[in-house]
């Protein structure tokens, strides 16, 4: 397995390029599946979760086509046949389950083994199983798997008792092409359901509201082809505005939505960080001395929860006290074990960390719990004293590009070593 071995003490300057968004692409890749035709992804990112969710769609007899070189993706799932898919891949990755929607829509009938926890939280499905079953679905759960039949789904009215991403995303995938209209109630807002709508859309689906609370699905007969880019990944640009912020630096960050950023753009404002818009490129400059903030972290337009423990890393390098609540996901705190090995003052107190900030971080050796951990641990690399090691590195492959590639890019004395 692969680390990430950091020196710490460079400040970073010059450009990146951001990475289209990993959220966004993994629901588009199971939507393709609605249309027997070809669906093509532009611009691409190469990323392990990518080429996982790619592997399930194998599975089932989907011909997917990664070109590395051009990070265009060709998919042609005009040869589906099975209507189970392979356990093992399904449960390495959880938004596997982002093609039950499409399946039950497209063939009447799935089967797929049930994703367990992950290092964040339980993570339950019941949202999206309430929605099928509404859409008129026979749902089953049984010996780890869950099935789902349908000879025809009928359109109607679904109130999310929570604004679930998956949930949402799912049941606007299943409902393109049931019979009538579909609504659904508090539905959640983020700017990668717009960029699925406007996929779907282009597929010749007819959906209005998508990035509102209420979403109306009108059913089609039929989805075709169709090309497409996926949006800016917004936690990738919030990463990287936080690596400015941590080693107190200034520099610029191209493919930015302003729109997707604001709760990030509010928060490291607060704190002291200047931030410019320049269309679709910003300039974070935070060389001055940074002031501490408290965050809840919320559904979108709130503050992300992918964003909460990069900030905490930020937080620790903050004279003062920064209080952070997590109300999305309820083990979302495992950075905190690791920075506290690096010197970081944290405390937990049931959904929130205090964090008070140290003169100073030291090098250690950490681990990547999680993937947004993950990338907290490496922004605490860039300042640590001495040399810091962050193994579990696959975790952070799943959703960044060539981090240490970037960062390096930017100046950090950073670098890869395989294992
Ligand atoms: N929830 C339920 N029942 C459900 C579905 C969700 O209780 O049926 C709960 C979850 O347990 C959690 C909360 O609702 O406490 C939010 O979960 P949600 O369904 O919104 O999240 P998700 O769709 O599983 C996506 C992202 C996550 C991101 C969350 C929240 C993808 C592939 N994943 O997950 O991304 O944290 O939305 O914004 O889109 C990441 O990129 O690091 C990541 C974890």
């Amino acid at each position: 397995m692969d680390k990430i071995v950091i020196k710490g003490g460079k400040k970073l300057c010059g450009e990146v390029n951001i990475s289209t968004a990993k959220n966004s692409i993994l629901p588009i890749i199971a939507a393709s599946i609605l249309s027997g035709d070809k669906c093509i992804i532009e611009d691409a990112p190469m990323l392990e979760d990518v080429f996982v969710i790619s592997d399930v769609l194998r599975t089932i007899r989907t011909k997917i086509d990664i070109d590395n070189n051009t990070n265009r993706i060709l998919i042609d799932t005009s040869n589906i046949k099975d209507c189970e898919a392979s356990s093992d891949l399904v449960k390495k990755m959880r938004a596997s389950f982002l093609i039950m929607g499409s399946m039950i829509a497209r063939f009447g009938k799935f089967r797929l083994s049930l994703p367990g926890g992950c290092n964040i939280g339980t993570r339950p499905i019941d949202l999206h199983l309430k929605g099928f079953s509404a859409l008129g679905a026979e749902v089953s759960v049984g010996h780890g798997y869950v099935e789902a039949q349908a000879k025809k789904l009928i359109g109607n009215k679904i109130y999310l008792d929570f604004p679930s991403v998956g949930a949402t995303e799912n049941i606007m995938m299943a409902a393109t092409t049931a019979e009538g209209e579909t609504i659904i109630e508090n539905a959640a807002e983020e700017p990668e359901i717009e960029d699925l709508a406007k996929f779907l859309n282009c597929m010749g689906a007819n959906i209005i509201g998508a990035g509102t609370g209420t979403i109306r699905i009108i059913g089609v007969n039929e989805l075709k082809g169709t090309t497409h880019k996926p949006i800016y990944d917004r936690i990738e640009a919030g990463t990287f505005m936080t690596a400015a912020a941590i080693t107190r630096s200034k520099i610029k960050i191209n493919g930015i939505n302003e729109g997707h950023l604001k709760p990030v753009i509010a928060k490291l404002t607060e704190a002291g960080v200047s931030i410019e818009i320049e269309g679709s490129s910003m300039i974070v400059d935070a060389d001055k001395e940074l002031k501490p903030i408290d965050i809840k972290t919320m559904p979108y337009p709130g503050f992300p929860t992918d964003m909460q423990s990069q900030m905490s890393g930020l937080l620790c390098s903050v004279h003062g006290t920064s209080i952070i609540t997590e109300t999305i996901f309820e083990n979302r705190f495992m950075h905190a074990t690791e920075m506290k090995r690096m010197g970081a003052n944290i405390k937990i107190d049931g959904r929130s960390a205090v964090i008070e900030g140290v003169n100073k971080l030291t090098g250690a050796e950490v681990r990547a719990t999680d993937l947004r951990a993950g990338a907290a641990l490496i922004l605490c690399g860039l300042i640590a004293e001495g040399e810091t090691e962050v193994t579990d590195i696959y975790h952070v492959d799943r959703g960044y590009v060539n981090i240490e590639k970037k960062l390096h890019g930017l100046g950090a004395d950073i670098e890869r070593l395989k294992m």
